[in-house]
């Protein structure tokens, strides 16, 4: 069984496609319930979706509860699959020179980046941390380099690294790995919400990225892949 955050629309959504199509178990999460829903219906019986602000920490742990009452569920239906997955892509976007940045906008970017990566994987370390769970940590390249114009996102992305970076020290020796994603420009929803006017249509497509991802996080008996960068062409 496979959690997928930020899955109402964009990377998350089409890695859901992906994993579906492959006939996983898959749990998508957003906060938009209409758009979760259909995407679950779309995606067919394998498929849940559950809501979730990742803000908060008391969503957060809902959250987490409804993962595990799914996979009791399915050991009753005697169709087991246990949690081995979850796949945070949750974020936004939000741009422009410093002097003309919104206060209140602002906060919301480093809440949906930051606060966000921080509660979710604080829950899942306190549930999960003696079991072999892989957290893959969705970012940009905007975590591995200074970009004029994004500061502030540049600075939510650059904590979370300095936040799972650090996590991983303290999971030394546990099965629980953390894996870190850095993905280039993808042509999806975050552009217009972030509100920044760009042509994206040379950039990749969700799918894309989605499937190029899905194919990276490999790992073996004593190894796997711990940081994937995802550059568009
Ligand atoms: N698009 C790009 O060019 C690009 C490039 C590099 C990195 N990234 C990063 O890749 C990740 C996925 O981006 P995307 O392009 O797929 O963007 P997207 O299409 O806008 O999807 C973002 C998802 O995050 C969810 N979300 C945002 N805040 C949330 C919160 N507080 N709680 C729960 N869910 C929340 C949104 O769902 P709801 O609105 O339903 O909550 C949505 O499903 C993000 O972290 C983004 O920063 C994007």
């Amino acid at each position: 069984m496979i959690l997928i955050t930020g899955a109402s629309s964009g990377l998350g959504a089409a890695l859901a496609k992906c994993y579906s199509d492959d006939n996983q178990q898959v749990i998508i999460s957003g906060r938009n319930t209409r758009r979760l829903d259909a995407i679950a219906q779309a995606l067919g019986a394998n498929t849940c979706a559950i809501t979730a602000d990742l803000t908060s920490d008391a969503s957060v742990s809902a959250l987490f509860d409804q993962v595990e009452q799914a996979q009791q569920k399915q050991q009753v239906q005697q169709a087991p699959s246990r949690l081995h997955t979850v796949i945070h892509c949750a974020g936004s976007g939000y741009f422009g020179a410093i002097e003309t940045q919104n206060p209140a906008a602002i906060a919301e970017l480093l809440q949906n980046n930051i606060m966000s990566a921080i509660m979710l994987v604080r829950e899942a370390v306190k549930r999960y941390r003696d079991q072999a769970v892989n957290v893959v940590v969705v970012m940009s390249t905007a975590a591995q380099s200074a970009k004029a114009g994004e500061s502030t996102y540049c600075a939510a992305k650059w904590a979370v690294r300095g936040f799972i970076e650090s996590v991983r020290l303290e999971l030394k020796g546990s099965p629980m790995k953390i894996i870190a994603v850095y993905p280039g420009g993808m042509d999806t929803g975050f552009w217009p919400t972030s509100g920044k006017a760009l042509d994206t249509s040379s950039f990749m497509s969700a799918l894309e990225a989605a499937d190029m991802l899905k194919h990276a996080l490999v790992s073996t008996q004593h190894g796997y892949v711990a940081d994937i960068t995802i550059n568009r062409a």
